[in-house]
């Protein structure tokens, strides 16, 4: 397994030249998310959050004003029980009536609402309101920020994002809300199921003939199980790709892992009322206590037969201690024996195949480590268990694979996925009045069967004179208490468009609508036009005529745009479904295809509008602010802190420091004053201040100590500016005595000097000013104590020094006046510096005219 990580991280390498996005996947569950970053040059590994967890406890909460995510907010519960938030996915999507929101209701403490939408809300102990997709928004945000820091910083928008099979268009829709308010890029929704064999694939190859396999996950909220089968895309060859076929699907949606703790907590509880006759369920705090105990104990029973619980202070200020044996806990559940395995029978069924086929059921999700699950497990299904994938991280592993293949940006192991919706979507129309008094009569069609694959449009054909709605609607009731209706699509301008084609001469011109269901399993009317056969008398024509394809029958073409999770059903203006597209692939030259318009009205449980995402991510970012400012008002608060016991540290040092020796007892005195005068500022309204003054107050202390680190500064600078200055002096001088030689020789001679006598005369008298200059201040600065202020600043000093050195290279850059010998233009042509204090030859000068580069 690892050598393959290695293989792929070795991959990455390679095409880290170019600038590459990274994809983030997350694996969001119940109790626990699981990230994995997919990035150039970084190991592919799960992401660790702020307490080094691998799997981050699925829960928002806070400690008063502070916002908390994983395992601290979840332990807050037992304090403030209304404002920690666990298992959200539970209510993705619930409506505020259904059974769905009851269950939750007896697990958690929080206070739930119902939202505008009539979905469920929560309110903090403050009043505030918060649906669920901004608190599962606040997640992903979360995420996305321990993904950017794992980067040093840059940027995460890409995201794959793991849902159950099961999950509905409703369900689905809350997730993609809550990651564009968080603002986050859908690079796709993946199936878990799918995901875990994604994973299983990538480190094993597979032969021509498909193998069977079963993922059973047991995960906190559901146990669902997928019949999958890989296939060698290409047997022969050794960089085979493997092609993963989803072939069914079975799942319960009431049993899991939170379900048994709530059996467990139940226990806890009728053994609390009979010892203390008290009722602890009227007491949120102590139910939030004993909630966290039962998932403690229930983790001890898995591999003891017998556990003592124990909570200091439950409730009343008890102490509650009882002993819970795997006996009494397995026969508290014994009703959902069966439903363990269900799950796995009804996956087959769906698939069409019998355990006969199945070479493993590869078992995964935190509640698979359960006793009782696998005893069922085993007696079902005998010796087939596998537990070859890691139970926690294959999903996400195997999520962050396959948005890496879909981003297009990595190269990675050829898994080709056919996934399937497991639900019945239909179509239903009202067929066309035959006369003006006759009953509307619905029409129902099964456009995608229950498995059929996703990322598939089907074209269904309407004989229409008039606009037309069509409604998509799951063709069961999937969830006790949830709406059918997904989506309803309205076609407009029929009447003129079919009316255009018959006076082109279309006979019997008709409707075609294409329905898409898309990669991350979301169903929508995509277009829709008007067709029409022209009869074209020409040759061209009627040789079209017998090529041309059947214009009636439905075509099932797989749909092109992975990338686009949801755009059929996208509310943002950029991905509009009311936009009529262009017409379909085969478009004949004759204008025979007209578009129509389709409007989209959203079900009873809509995707939030884009008004609202824009409102939440509005309340997203104030808290975002909030806490910035809070940071930047605790770092200047401590950072004012730490800077006055280091002021008290210097003073109260009576050592040769640098700071006592170049600073005087006025100064001194100065600063301790001021010092504890902020110390006592600091002890009253150190609480209350604001960042500003913290600031201010720091810089007030500060000003009374700059002058004396200047003085030391200043004492190690002053010998090397003066050492350059010195330099540039003599380099100067050298060059001038040379030069004045060259024109003495050069008049004797009488050929033409590189330097005129002015040039030199003007550059003799800077040189002279300069040495005046610094013998003066080098004269004064040697009476300047080490506690007083230097009589130059190093800065002067350095700034004269680079007008003398300006002037030289002037000179030294000037061009020969008509050179007489080639010799002397090819000497210029090196650009060779004076001599220098270093080396009397010109010929050896370097190319740099600085003798000191740091200049
Ligand atoms: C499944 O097993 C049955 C019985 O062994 C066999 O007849 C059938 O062909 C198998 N199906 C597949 C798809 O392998
Ligand atoms: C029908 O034809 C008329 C005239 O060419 C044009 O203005 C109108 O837009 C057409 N309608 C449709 C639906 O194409
Ligand atoms: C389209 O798909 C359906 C079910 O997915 C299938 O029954 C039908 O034969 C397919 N039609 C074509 C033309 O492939
Ligand atoms: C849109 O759907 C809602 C809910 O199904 C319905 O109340 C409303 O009348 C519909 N609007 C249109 C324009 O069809
Ligand atoms: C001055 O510069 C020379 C030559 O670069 C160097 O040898 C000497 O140590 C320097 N002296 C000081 C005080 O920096
Ligand atoms: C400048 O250089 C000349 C010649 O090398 C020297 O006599 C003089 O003392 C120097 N002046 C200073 C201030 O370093
Ligand atoms: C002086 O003349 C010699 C010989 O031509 C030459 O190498 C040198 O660079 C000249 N010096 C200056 C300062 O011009």
């Amino acid at each position: 397994m690892n050598r393959l990580y290695a293989c792929l991280i070795l991959c990455l390498a390679i095409f880290s030249h170019t600038t590459l996005a990274s994809v983030l996947a997350i694996d969001y569950g119940t109790d626990f998310i699981k990230a994995s970053l997919m990035s150039p040059g970084q190991p592919f590994d799960v992401l660790i959050d702020k307490d080094s967890k691998r799997k981050i406890q699925s829960t928002v909460g806070w400690n008063r004003e502070d916002r908390l995510f994983g395992g601290t907010a979840f332990n807050m519960a037992g304090r403030f029980p209304t404002d920690s938030f666990s298992a959200l996915k539970l209510l993705k999507a619930a409506p505020f009536e259904s059974s769905t929101v009851s269950y939750y209701m007896s697990i958690s403490t929080a206070e739930l609402l119902k939202s505008a939408r009539g979905t469920v809300a929560v309110r903090r102990p403050d009043g505030s309101e918060w649906n669920i997709e901004e608190i599962t928004a606040m997640q992903f945000a979360y995420v996305r920020d321990l993904a950017e820091a794992a980067l040093g910083g840059e940027k995460v928008s890409d995201v794959i994002v793991t849902v159950p099979p099961h999950f509905t268009q409703h369900e689905r829709d809350a997730v993609i809300d809550a990651l564009e308010i968080a603002g986050l890029r859908t690079l796709s929704l993946i199936n878990d199921g799918t995901a875990v064999a994604v994973n299983y694939a990538m480190t094993r190859s597979f032969k021509e003939t498909p193998e069977y396999h079963v993922i059973y996950d047991a995960g906190a909220s559901s146990i669902r199980a997928t019949v999958v089968s890989f296939t060698s895309t290409d047997p022969k060859s050794k960089s085979a790709g493997t092609q993963l076929v989803v072939h069914g699907v079975g799942y319960d949606r009431q049993v899991g892992g939170i379900e048994l703790d709530r059996r467990l907590r139940e226990l806890l509880i009728s053994d609390f009322q009979k010892k203390h006759k008290k009722d602890i369920r009227s007491d949120r705090r102590g139910m939030a206590k004993l909630w966290k105990e039962a998932g403690r104990v229930k983790g001890i029973l898995s591999a003891n037969n017998d556990a003592v619980s124990s909570v200091e202070s439950l409730a009343w200020d008890i102490d509650f201690r009882t002993k819970v044996t795997r006996a009494d806990f397995e026969s508290a559940c014994k009703d959902l024996r069966p439903r363990f395995t269900n799950p796995l029978f009804d996956a087959l069924d769906h698939a069409g195949l019998t355990m006969d086929n199945i070479t493993s059921v590869i078992l995964t999700g935190g509640a698979s480590r359960t006793p009782m699950i696998q005893t069922a497990l085993k007696s079902a299904v005998a010796d087939k268990i596998a537990m070859n994938v890691n139970a926690d991280e294959a999903a996400v592993l195997g999520a962050a694979l396959h948005g890496a293949a879909l981003s297009r940006q990595f190269k990675t192991k050829d898994i080709r996925i056919t996934d399937i919706c497991p639900y019945d979507i239909q179509v239903s129309y009202q067929a066309e009045a035959k006369s003006e008094h006759a009953k509307p009569r619905t029409i129902n069609t099964l456009v995608f069967p229950s498995g059929s694959k996703t990322g598939t449009r089907k074209t269904l054909t309407f004989k229409r004179k008039d606009d037309f709605s069509l409604k998509l609607t799951y063709k069961q009731q999937i969830i006790p208490g949830y709406p059918t209706d997904i989506l309803e699509a309205e076609i407009k301008g029929v009447a003129d468009a079919i009316q255009n084609l018959t006076d082109l001469g279309a006979t019997d011109p008709v409707v075609k609508a294409t329905v898409v269901l898309s990669e991350s399993g979301f169903v929508s009317v995509h277009e829709a036009v008007a067709f029409g056969d022209i009869k074209d008398d020409s040759l061209t024509g009627k040789l079209k005529g017998l090529f041309g394809a059947s214009s009636s029958a439905s075509e099932n073409t797989t749909a092109d745009s992975p990338t686009a999770a949801r755009s059929e059903t996208d509310t943002s203006p950029a991905a509009s479904s009311t936009a009529a597209l262009p017409a379909a692939e085969k478009k004949p030259a004759n204008d025979n295809t007209v578009s129509l318009e389709v409007k989209i009205n959203l079900s009873s449980i809509p995707p939030m509008s884009v008004a609202e995402k824009r409102t939440a991510r509005e309340k997203l970012a104030t808290i975002d602010r909030q806490e910035a400012a809070k940071r930047r008002l605790e770092e200047a608060r401590n950072s004012l802190e730490g800077y006055l016991y280091r002021i008290r540290d210097l003073l109260e040092d009576n050592s040769e420091s640098p700071f006592n020796k170049c600073s005087q007892d006025a100064e001194r005195a100065a600063l301790k004053d001021r010092m504890e005068e902020t110390f006592e500022w600091l002890h009253e309204h150190g609480d209350h201040a604001k960042t500003h003054e913290y600031l201010e107050k720091r810089t007030a202390v500060e000003s009374l100590e700059q002058p004396i680190i200047h003085r030391y500064r200043e004492i190690e600078e002053f010998p090397v500016a003066l050492n350059n200055s010195q330099m540039w002096n003599w380099s100067t001088r050298l060059f001038l005595t040379e030069a004045f030689e060259n024109l003495t020789k050069a008049e004797k001679e009488e050929t033409v000097s590189k330097y005129t006598e002015q040039e030199l005369n003007d550059l003799e008298k800077a040189l002279k000013e300069h040495e005046i200059w610094l013998n003066g201040v080098v004269e004064k600065q040697k009476k300047v104590k080490m506690n007083e202020d230097p009589a130059v600043e190093s800065s002067e000093l350095r700034a004269k020094a680079k007008v003398l050195e300006n002037h030289l290279q002037k000179l030294v850059k000037k061009k020969v006046p008509k050179p007489k010998k080639s010799s002397t233009s090819s000497r210029t042509s090196t650009s060779s510096t004076t001599s220098t204090a270093k080396s009397s030859s010109e010929s050896t000068a370097s190319g740099s005219s600085s003798p000191h580069d740091e200049l």
